[in-house]
């Protein structure tokens, strides 16, 4: 424990007519918890929290969310801040390392990504081993993987390789992603350019080809970058919690990144901003303005939700959502740009935040309920959002890898659980099987 946490007087907890005195402790924005640490070692009861909703699985530093009260900081720093005035290439240093850069620190990693952002050339051939149509997601998975083989991390890992695996990664998974993407559609890889700024490369690497150039649009790369900032952390949320269980063991980084990547595709999860747009998509092509849908979505005999709602942290606004909703307004509203899915939506949300159904739940528009249509304005096929959210996630998992790797006592991730399954009973021959 650090002396981050103060103590509270303990808690007394009274088991089978036995006191059992746990301490308690305050973070420093007040959230209070009970450590029952030992618990079972002095009583030998468990504490039951299906899905962790409950659990602090560890002391964490860098982002801090009040879901009641709809607040995102990273590092202290309010999400609607950064967004407004920072990019994204200094919101990953600001992660990864606790404190906004200066101009020297920031030229300094930025050039680092760029110098990192070639892959190894003998993982082009891996690429040719896909079939065709597989999902970028289960590509990226792979490759990043793959990279474990082409970057071995020595046992005692020092600080230098520290930081070259963090902005290998970074930078890398940006280019796996805009191949895979190229693989798909059959065209040439385009490598990266040492010319071009993080998204600027990014854009490029999806879109301009040896035959044809690719015309940045200034405001789909700003929208781009707020994307990735919004995407770029938010504690312990199922990929990451993966990224600390795999971490835990002390597996190769590489290897860890991709189960974050993994756990990320869920529709429940990353998978959302591609639902969102398939959803929005099945209404246009319907012809109705969603109400038809949302009455599916309250029917507790359709499995049908109205994706891009709900939060399991948010129980009042997603602060990345107002974000990314005005800057859908500001993009949907500049000459010549139009989207019907965006009208719909717009629809949607109306109608579902006048419904005692979504206002008893406590259910409103999450991140990905606009985040597909920034993705959809800048040309990004429906496929490649959740590729786009691992990019942004990326330096979030990272900084966490490391706060484990940092703490005073990198703990393994084991929970218990309670067995409910067939008491004891013994083997029987196949000829006595009923
Ligand atoms: N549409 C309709 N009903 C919903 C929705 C929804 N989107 N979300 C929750 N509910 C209902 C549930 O049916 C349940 O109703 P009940 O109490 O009558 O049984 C109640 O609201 C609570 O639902 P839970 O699943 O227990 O809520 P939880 O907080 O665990 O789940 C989750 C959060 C998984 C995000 C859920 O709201 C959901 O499936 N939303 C749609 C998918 C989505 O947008 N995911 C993106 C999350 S954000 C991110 O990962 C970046």
């Amino acid at each position: 424990m650090t002396d981050k946490l103060k103590q509270l007087s303990p808690a007394i907890l009274t088991l089978d007519d036995k006191n059992y005195s746990l301490p308690t402790l305050i973070g420093i924005e007040g959230e209070k918890a009970i450590d029952i640490s030992k618990l079972r070692s002095q009583s030998s009861y468990v504490t039951l929290d299906e899905g962790y909703g409950n659990t602090a699985s560890c002391e964490s530093a860098i982002t801090y969310i009040d879901g009641e009260k709809g607040i995102l900081r990273y590092r202290g720093y309010p999400i609607e801040e950064l967004a407004e005035n920072s990019r994204f290439v200094e919101v990953a240093y600001l992660l990864l390392n606790g404190e906004l850069p200066n101009s020297r620190q920031l030229l300094e990693f930025s050039t680092n990504l760029n110098e990192s952002s070639i892959i190894p050339e003998d993982m082009h051939h891996f690429f040719n081993g896909f079939p065709r149509g597989s999902h970028p997601m289960g590509i990226l998975a792979t490759m990043v993987a793959s990279l474990s083989t082409f970057y071995p991390i020595p046992d005692r890992l020092d600080t230098v390789t520290e930081q070259q695996i963090v902005i290998n990664l970074i930078s890398q998974v940006r280019t796996i992603a805009a191949f895979s993407y190229k693989k798909s559609i059959g065209e040439p890889l385009v490598y990266p350019s040492y010319k071009l700024k993080y998204v600027r490369n990014f854009l490029n690497m999806m879109f301009s080809s040896p035959v044809r150039d690719y015309q940045l649009d200034e405001d789909i790369v700003r929208a781009i970058d707020m994307f990735l900032i919004l995407h770029a952390d938010h504690e312990q949320n199922c990929s990451t919690s993966s990224v600390r269980t795999a971490g835990s063991s002390m597996a190769n980084v590489y290897a860890v990144a991709s189960a974050g990547i993994s756990a990320l595709w869920g529709p429940r999860h990353g998978g959302a901003n591609q639902q969102v747009i398939q959803m929005l998509e099945q209404i246009h092509a319907d012809g109705g303005d969603g109400t038809e849908f949302i009455n599916q979505a309250k029917d507790k005999n359709s499995p049908s939700r109205l994706m891009g709602f709900g939060h399991r942290v948010y129980k009042n606004f997603d602060p990345r959502a107002m974000v990314l909703k005005k800057q859908c307004d500001k993009l949907f509203a500049k000459a010549g740009v139009s989207d019907p899915l965006f009208d719909i939506a717009r629809k949607l949300e109306e109608i579902a935040l006048k419904d005692d159904y979504f206002i008893s739940r406590k259910l409103y528009p999450n991140v990905d309920f606009y985040s597909g249509l920034i993705l959809r304005a800048a040309g990004i096929p429906t496929n490649m959002y959740t590729v786009l959210f691992a990019i942004g996630r990326m330096p979030g998992w990272l900084a966490h890898w490391r706060e484990m790797l940092h703490s005073e006592q990198v703990i393994i991730t084991r929970p218990r659980q309670i067995y409910v399954g067939e008491p004891l009973r013994h083997y029987q021959n196949i000829e006595q099987r009923p």
